[in-house]
């Protein structure tokens, strides 16, 4: 990589606040945003950090993939990922082939852990079969208002399996107008619409999630949602009071 990039100091702010969990892909920016987060962490403590990338579903084929997570490595600038994920499930190449990849890049040391993204319980439960290593993670589109997790039985597939199910768009999904519900939970624990959002998930047990913000207020605000618990009686409420609920991802469904 020849091209010197220059990163503002702002760029690191979620890193020097405590920030640890730095989840990428190589389809984002067509691998433009592997390549900032290498300037970003440059200087970091590389074992302070959990890496995520992931590999695009077109290059699910046994040697894509090898070469797919080599090139993330290379444009990230470090030899291992902490968790390496298959974006989506395609059923146009065998999955059978894609695990044994996976496989492969734990036995070389180029993955720390294995997942997936936006898998059915069952894609999830036949992913597993075909490998000797643990699947961790399963990240999906889950929030208060896209619930298809729960109605598909994958929050609890995931909860008996011990696998974590990363909710991706903890906040993008909230309306303008606060549904009365979110209100009273905001004037309980005195908290902004999306610390709740991004804390009735992370209060749940297995369920992690992820946060992009370009706004130093909203990642400061979004911090405010960690190291504290919301009461299981106010997560139940939310679950069944919040209006408007959707049984399926608007984005990306399950698949
Ligand atoms: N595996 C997958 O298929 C998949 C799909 C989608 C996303 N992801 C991952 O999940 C991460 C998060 O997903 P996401 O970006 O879709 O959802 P998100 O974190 O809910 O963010 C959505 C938008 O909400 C805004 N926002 C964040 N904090 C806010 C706050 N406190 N107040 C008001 N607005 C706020 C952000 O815009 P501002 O910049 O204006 O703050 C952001 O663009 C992504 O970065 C990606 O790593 C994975």
């Amino acid at each position: 990589m020849g091209k010197t990039i220059s990163v503002p100091t702002k760029k690191r702010t979620a890193l020097d606040a405590g920030v640890t969990h730095i989840d990428t892909a190589e389809s984002y920016a067509g691998g433009y945003a592997e390549i900032l987060i290498r300037e970003a962490i440059c200087g970091y403590d590389r074992s302070k950090i959990f890496l995520v990338s992931k590999v695009h579903q077109d290059n699910f084929e046994y040697v894509n993939i090898l070469n797919a997570c080599r090139r993330s490595l290379e444009r990230l600038g470090t030899d291992y990922l902490d968790l390496y994920l298959l974006h989506r499930y395609n059923k146009n190449i065998p999955l059978s082939d894609s695990m044994r990849a996976l496989d492969e890049l734990i036995r070389l040391g180029m993955v720390k852990n294995i997942g997936v993204c936006n898998f059915t319980k069952e894609h999830l439960a036949e992913a597993q079969c075909y490998t000797k290593n643990k699947i961790v993670c399963n990240q999906v589109h889950y929030n208060l208002s896209f619930r298809e997790p729960e109605r598909k039985g994958l929050v609890e597939y995931c909860r008996n399996n011990d696998v974590f199910l990363s909710a991706w768009r903890p906040v993008g999904n909230l309306p303008e107008d606060i549904p009365l519900v979110l209100k009273e939970m905001c004037d309980k624990y005195r908290k902004t619409p999306s610390q709740i959002s991004i804390n009735w998930l992370i209060s749940q047990s297995y369920i992690t999630t992820l946060s992009k913000t370009r706004h130093l207020g909203h990642l400061e605000e979004n911090l405010g949602a960690l190291d504290w618990i919301m009461d299981k009686e106010d997560i139940e409420r939310l679950r069944k009071e919040y209006p408007n609920q959707q049984d399926i991802s608007d984005d990306v469904p399950l698949g």
